[in-house]
């Protein structure tokens, strides 16, 4: 087709965004895009961007740099940015990077069609409104060609804790979720393609009230498709988890024995200047709680070091929270002061000491990270085969856990889950032996 367009899209930040992109390719293909996985033969470059920490950030202007060359040898190459960056620096980028042609916050992708128009006209197109409507429903209808065994699924967007730190509730704007209609239909869309695990993602995914019965209502819809084999979802807030989700963790076979479950710190003073409305004390109980309910349960957090006035036994009391609750997988990050924040005001504690907290903290978690995988060592899993592994005959997928298992198997298990039995621990992966036959015909 002569008129074939090629798209780039680099993609930043968090699972949103992944999904984000893959629904805004899908737009643009609608107006004669096709992806590329190259910047160098396309028509139009997309960075779709993160803001969470100042590097995320200003990794955006490099990148952005670097696409000069590329412009300059092909003026009709439109630049365009997406994501959190988009939002929070609006007009600034094209200020900062005259080269951008489009600029487009993350609740007004269903612009996009128009703004892609107005570029080609030569102009240059902005937006950064927070519109009322749910963007979802205004992007062009999902394509039926098949896909991989896994997805993601945008359920709830937004944020209304107002964490000292952090940009998401200014990025993101409100809390919004999408009603649970939309979602099953998306959701059977999906398993007719092929889909066979579905991840909810949202800022604050169970305070999903988009079903009469929140999250844990909205699972139990999802769980009665039938090809649906499993359901997780990310991230939660710790405040957010009602007994009817920590109930489901214990009695809905479909949903996965994993929860990323953020703290962020484990002192109560911090806790409190950070403003997440919890104890240490409240998140031990919590926890308690949902491994009564599922005691094999894989916890994973988020931590944040050095916040301001975080002294040595604040961080003290992190590494005692992370000794006491133990988590599978954990992700760590130095203090980054976000302008707009009220944090960002408070005096920093010095860099050096944020850098050794963040050491000490990451050799911790990274011993328990560890001492989880080559636990599965011996034990029968259930793995969802996801793609071929790079030896010839090896299939790769992910346990129950979210560990990444491979096996020797035949290329017909990918998208079917099957039973397999851990030999060996490869510190990036596990090894395993397939055990059973498949559970189900293939459809
Ligand atoms: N909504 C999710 C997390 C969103 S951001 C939640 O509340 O858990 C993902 C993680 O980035 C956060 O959990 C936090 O650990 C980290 N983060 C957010 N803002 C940050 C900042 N200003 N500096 C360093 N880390 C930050
Ligand atoms: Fe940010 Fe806190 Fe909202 Fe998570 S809960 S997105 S850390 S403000
Ligand atoms: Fe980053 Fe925005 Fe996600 S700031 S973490 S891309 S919500």
């Amino acid at each position: 087709m002569a008129d074939t367009k090629k798209l780039f899209i680099k993609t930043y930040g968090c699972q949103m965004n992944v999904y984000d992109s893959e629904r805004m390719a899908e737009t643009l293909g609608a107006q004669g895009y096709v992806q590329t996985d190259t910047a160098d033969d396309a028509d139009m470059i997309l960075l779709n961007t993160c803001h969470i920490r100042e590097k995320a950030a200003e990794k955006i202007y490099s990148e952005l740099g670097k696409f000069r060359g590329l412009k300059t040898a092909k003026p009709g190459l439109k630049i365009g940015v997406a994501g959190c960056v988009a939002q929070a620096e609006g007009a600034e980028i094209i200020r900062r990077q005259p080269m951008v042609d489009l600029v487009v916050g993350p609740q007004s992708y269903h612009k996009l069609p128009q703004m892609e128009a107005r570029v080609q006209s030569g102009k240059r197109a902005l937006d950064t409104e927070f519109p009322e409507e749910d963007k979802f429903d205004h992007l062009a209808s999902r394509p039926k060609a098949k896909r991989g065994p896994t997805a993601f699924l945008t359920v709830q967007e937004g944020c209304d804790k107002f964490c000292a730190f952090c940009v998401v509730p200014y990025t993101r704007g409100a809390e919004v979720s999408r009603p649970a209609e939309r979602v099953m239909a998306e959701a059977a869309d999906l398993v007719a393609r092929g889909v066979r695990e579905i991840t909810l993602l949202g800022q604050n995914v169970n305070a999903y009230h988009g079903h009469a019965g929140g999250l844990a209502g909205l699972i139990w819809q999802l769980s009665e498709i039938d090809q649906l084999e499993r359901i997780r979802f990310t991230t939660s807030h710790p405040n957010d988890m009602d007994d009817a989700l920590i109930e489901a963790h214990g009695t809905c076979d479909k949903l996965m024995p994993y929860l990323h479950l953020p703290v962020q710190s484990g002192s109560d003073r911090i806790l409190k200047a950070m403003n997440r409305k919890h104890t240490r004390e409240s998140y031990f109980a919590l926890v308690d709680r949902i491994r009564s309910a599922r005691p094999d349960l894989l916890l994973s957090g988020d931590f944040i070091v050095g916040f301001p006035g975080e002294t040595d036994q604040d961080f003290q009391d992190t590494l005692d929270l992370v000794r006491r609750v133990g988590y599978g997988q954990a992700y760590s990050f130095k203090y980054s002061a976000r302008p707009g924040t009220p944090a960002a005001e408070r005096a920093e504690v010095p860099p050096e000491v944020a850098s050794a907290r963040l050491q000490e903290l990451q050799a911790l978690l990274t011993e328990q990270q560890r001492a989880a995988q080559a636990d599965m060592v011996g034990r029968e899993v259930k793995v969802l085969f996801e793609k071929k592994g790079r030896r010839e005959g090896q299939l790769i997928g992910k346990s129950e856990y979210l560990h990444a298992v491979h096996a020797v198997a035949p290329d017909d298990m990918i998208g079917q889950v099957i039973t397999v039995q851990i030999l060996k621990d490869m510190t990036n992966s596990l090894k395993g032996q397939v055990l059973s036959a498949p559970a189900r015909p293939r459809a």
